[in-house]
C-alpha cells in the first residue's frame, strides 16, 4: 500500500490527538495507475462535451445557467442539511415570504461565493484560483446567522474533526492548524503546475484529487464541503472541461453521500486513490447525462407551451413577451410584471391572465389582493 501521509500529535481542549498530515499531490509510489482511469475519464470529458453542445442548441444559455446554478447550490447545501428547495429560492427572489430564511441565506451565500469566484477566474486581472480567493469565497459562504463564530473568511486556527463528540472518539482529525498553510501552498501549487512527469494526469483526475486533498486538510471551520465542492466547478471551468457550470454534481454526492464519505476516508486509510477517482469519473458522467436530459425536457416544455401562447387567439406582444421572462422570473407578482414590461398595471395583468387561462402560469394565494404566480411545470422540472 502507499504512504499516504504522517500523524502529528495535536492537542485540543486540554486531550492529546493524532493528526493526519496528507502528503503533497500527485499520490506516487506508486503512481496512479492510467488503465483505473483511462476509460471512465474518456466516458466523463465526452459526457461534459455533450452537456456543453446541447447547452448550445437552445436560444439563449442564460435561463440554463440560471437554473443550473442554482441547483447546485441547493445540491451542495442540502448536503449540509439545509432544508430549502428550489421554490423557497425563487420565492426569496421574487420577494415572498419564506419561512426557513436560515436555510435560503445559505444556498443563496453560496451563489454569491460561486459568482466571486467565477468574476475572479474571468477577469485577466482578477485572482487566480488561491487559498486568497477561496477564503474570500468563504467570507461570503458563511456570511449571515449560520456562519456566525465560525471565522469566515479564514483559515482555521484550531484543531477541529469530524465525525464523533470529540478529536478523541473522531472518524478522522484533520492535521493540525499550523500545518494547513503550507498544506494549502502545496495544493496551490499542484493546480498550477501543468507538469507531472511524462505522463501528465487528465484535469478531471486532477480535479478528483484536488477535491479529496482540500476535504483532507480541512483548512476552515466550517464549510469545507461547499467550498471543496466549489473548487471542482472552478476547475471544471478553469480546464476548459465545462465553459459554464452547467452541470450538478452535488446532485450525485447527495445521492450517494454514504459512499462518498467513505471512498474519501479510504484514500487517507488504504491509499485508495484509484477507487475515489473511479467514484469522481462516474459521478460527473451520470451529472452530464442527467444535466443533458434536463435541458431537453426544459426545452421541450417551454417550446411547448411557447406554441399554444403563439395559437392563442388573446396572446399578444406583452404576454409573448412576459413567457419569455419565466424561466428567469418563475415566481413573480403583477407588479413585477408591470415594471419588468414597463408597462400599465391592467396590461401586465392581462398578459398575465393569457398565461393563466392557457394553463402555463397558476396563481398561488387563492386571494383578490397582492396575489402571486408560478410557472410551476418548469419548477417541477427543475426540480427533478
Ligand atoms: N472521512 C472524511 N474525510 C475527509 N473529508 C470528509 C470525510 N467525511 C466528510 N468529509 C468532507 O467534509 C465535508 C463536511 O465538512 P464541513 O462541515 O466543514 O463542510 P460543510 O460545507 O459545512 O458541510 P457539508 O459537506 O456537510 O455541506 C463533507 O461534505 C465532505 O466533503
Ligand atoms: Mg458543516
Amino acid at each position: 500500500m502507499r504512504s499516504t501521509g504522517t500523524y502529528a500529535t495535536s492537542t485540543t481542549s486540554g486531550e492529546s490527538v493524532q493528526a493526519f498530515v496528507p502528503h503533497a499531490l500527485p499520490p506516487v509510489r506508486p503512481a496512479l495507475a492510467p488503465e483505473s482511469f483511462v476509460e471512465a475519464n474518456r466516458g466523463a470529458e465526452l459526457a461534459l462535451a455533450r452537456l456543453s453542445g446541447v447547452a448550445g442548441l437552445v436560444p439563449s444559455v442564460d435561463w440554463l445557467l440560471y437554473s443550473a446554478i442554482r441547483k447546485e447550490a441547493l445540491l451542495t447545501s442540502q448536503i449540509e442539511g439545509t432544508q430549502a428547495t428550489l421554490a423557497d429560492l425563487f420565492d426569496e427572489e421574487a420577494g415572498f415570504a419564506v419561512s426557513n430564511t436560515d436555510d435560503v441565506e445559505e444556498v443563496t451565500n453560496y451563489l454569491r461565493a460561486f459568482r466571486l469566484v467565477q468574476s475572479q477566474l474571468r477577469d485577466p486581472a482578477g485572482l487566480p484560483l488561491s487559498v486568497r480567493l477561496l477564503c474570500d469565497a468563504h467570507r461570503l459562504l458563511l456570511d449571515g446567522a449560520r456562519g456566525n463564530g465560525k471565522q469566515p473568511g479564514e483559515l482555521r486556527r484550531s484543531q477541529n474533526w469530524i465525525g464523533g463528540t470529540r478529536p478523541g472518539n473522531a472518524v478522522f482529525v484533520p492535521p493540525p492548524p499550523e500545518r494547513v498553510p503550507a498544506l494549502l501552498a502545496d495544493l496551490e501549487r499542484f493546480i498550477h503546475n501543468t507538469d507531472h512527469g511524462l505522463q501528465p494526469l487528465p484535469p478531471l483526475v486532477k480535479t478528483a484529487l484536488v477535491h479529496l486533498q482540500f476535504e483532507t486538510i480541512h483548512p476552515f471551520l466550517d464549510g469545507n464541503g461547499r467550498i471543496g465542492r466549489l473548487l471542482i466547478a472552478a476547475l471544471l471551468e478553469h480546464w476548459g472541461l465545462l465553459p459554464e457550470p452547467l452541470m450538478y454534481l452535488s446532485g450525485y454526492l447527495k445521492q450517494h453521500q454514504s459512499e462518498y464519505y467513505r471512498r474519501l476516508s479510504n484514500v487517507r486509510t488504504e491509499g485508495d486513490w484509484e477507487g475515489w477517482v473511479a467514484f469522481f469519473l462516474e459521478g460527473v458522467a451520470m451529472a452530464a447525462h442527467d444535466a443533458e436530459r434536463n435541458i431537453v425536457a426544459i426545452a421541450t416544455l417551454l417550446a411547448t407551451d411557447r406554441r399554444s401562447l403563439l395559437a392563442a387567439p388573446k396572446a399578444g406582444p406583452s404576454s409573448y413577451r412576459l413567457f419569455e421572462m419565466l424561466p428567469m422570473m418563475p415566481r413573480f407578482t403583477i407588479d413585477q410584471v408591470r415594471q419588468k414590461l414597463a408597462t400599465s398595471f391592467p396590461t401586465a395583468t392581462a398578459a398575465v391572465k393569457v398565461l393563466e387561462d392557457l394553463g402555463i402560469v397558476t396563481e398561488l394565494t387563492g386571494q383578490k389582493k397582492n396575489r402571486s404566480y408560478s410557472y410551476t411545470a418548469y419548477i417541477a422540472l427543475l426540480a427533478e
